[in-house]
């Protein structure tokens, strides 16, 4: 599906297209954007290079989406001018499908979320589930991510692999 999309265009044509599309990022990256954590994974860099020049990435890791869906998406960048190479794009329609496919944990607020979004993050069994709520409803809103981390009781190794999910909003 994607080799047609770029069915006969060769290195030449692709390397100026680039240089135009660089040179439009460049331009657009002079727009503040908020840093945004992605969950690891092959393609991560990929994303983080390529698709922060025009907008921040905050309303891309809400959406849950097939490898189908996603790969419309990147088109539909590479028509908006994102400046892909061509060997870049199936390692980022494959990262985002993995973490942002429909069986990915939603972004969850660690202060509001029940339980039944909690044991969606890989790792957090309904008993740690119950322990962040518990801790929650005694102490008050969690402030850091550190907080949580230690409040789950998860290593880094673990907590690593879901923390780009979680959302410690300021009170
Ligand atoms: C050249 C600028 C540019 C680059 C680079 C870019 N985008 Fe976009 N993107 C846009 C524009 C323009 C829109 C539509 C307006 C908006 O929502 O800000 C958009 C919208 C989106 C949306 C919302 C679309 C929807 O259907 O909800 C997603 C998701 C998205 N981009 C993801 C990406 C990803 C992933 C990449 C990297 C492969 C990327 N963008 C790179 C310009 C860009």
């Amino acid at each position: 599906m994607v080799s047609k999309v770029f069915g006969g265009q060769g290195g030449k044509a692709g390397m100026s297209m680039r240089i135009l599309c660089v040179t439009a990022a460049i331009v657009l990256m002079s727009i503040p954007a908020v840093a945004q954590e992605l969950p690891p994974g092959n393609g991560q860099a990929l994303v983080m290079k390529n698709c922060t020049a025009c907008h921040d990435l905050e309303g891309t890791v809400q959406l849950r989406k097939t490898r189908e869906e996603w790969e419309s998406i990147v088109i539909d960048m590479i028509g908006r001018g994102a400046p892909l190479f061509i060997e870049e794009v199936d390692p980022i329609i494959g990262y985002l499908a993995e973490v942002f496919g429909p069986k990915a944990p939603p972004i969850i607020d660690v202060n509001k979320a029940g339980k039944e979004d909690l044991v969606k993050l890989t790792g957090v069994t309904s008993q740690i589930a119950d322990r962040l709520i518990a801790y929650r409803t005694a102490n008050g809103p969690l402030t850091s991510l550190e907080q949580v981390r230690t409040v789950l009781g998860l290593q880094s190794e673990t907590f690593d692999k879901i923390k780009a999910y979680l959302r410690v909003p300021r009170i």
